[in-house]
């Protein structure tokens, strides 16, 4: 594949179709994506509904760090849901067509159980997908693994989701990972940060985010 995209570069320069190129030989999972223009509107944050916001997330020079603790309040009081810290997508929510999750993440060291980014909403179930963090590796829900040895380390994370197609797509530093049938279509939105899993948390859970693109 290297050799025949240098073959082709070669070829291409020479004719000069430089931008066909980079369609062919570095194909992004952003590729025939257009980005939304974001505002802090766009981002809701949901955080332990007892705790001022200031306890449990920061926003300093791009990065949005949002931690939780295993003990912490659910985001309502009327809820019986996980503690989290997240931000949740707002205004963006959708039902039909292809949308697109990028954002560069960090999971520290320790942090376990944790559910790092999910598509909220489904025809089945509360959720299209989770994304959680168990031992520094990546895993769907609780089971098939989508990536490892993610502990301390900024990732680039892409989610793409056909609704039409009732596929779901997750791609790390570029690299398609993950792909299964979505859940149905639904209220659905974006959303990143610690939610905690049913069973198997450490303690203390955080995850940091910048970049976010929609
Ligand atoms: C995470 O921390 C544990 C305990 O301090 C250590 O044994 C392990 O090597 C660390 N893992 C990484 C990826 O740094
Ligand atoms: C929790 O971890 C134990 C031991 O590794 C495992 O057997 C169990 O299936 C896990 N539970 C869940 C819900 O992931």
């Amino acid at each position: 594949m290297k050799i025949s995209c240098c073959f082709l570069l070669i070829l291409l320069a020479l004719v000069g179709f430089k931008e066909n190129l980079n369609l062919l030989c570095s194909a992004d999972p952003t590729d025939g994506f257009t980005a939304v223009p974001l505002t802090e509107a766009n981002f809701e944050l949901q955080k332990p509904y007892d705790i001022p916001l200031n306890e449990r997330y920061g926003f300093k020079n791009g990065v949005r760090r949002l931690w939780v603790y295993a003990d912490d309040k659910p985001h309502d009081p009327n809820s019986r849901t996980q503690p989290r810290t997240e931000v949740r997508i707002k205004g963006l929510d959708y039902s039909s067509g292809v949308w697109q999750f990028e954002g560069y993440g960090f999971v520290p060291n320790g942090t376990s159980g944790a559910t790092v980014a999910q598509i909220h909403g489904a025809s089945h179930g509360a959720t299209t997908l989770i994304l959680r963090i168990y031992d520094g590796n990546m895993r769907y829900y609780s089971g098939d693994l989508v990536a490892t040895d993610l502990y301390d380390k900024w990732f680039r994370l892409n989610i793409i989701h056909d609704v039409d197609g009732g596929m779901v797509t997750v791609f790390l530093d570029g690299e398609q990972k993950y792909s299964t049938a979505d859940k149905g279509p639904g209220d659905l939105y974006f959303k990143c940060g610690v939610y905690a899993a049913p069973a198997n948390i450490s303690y203390y859970m955080e995850s940091r985010w910048r970049d976010i693109k929609i």
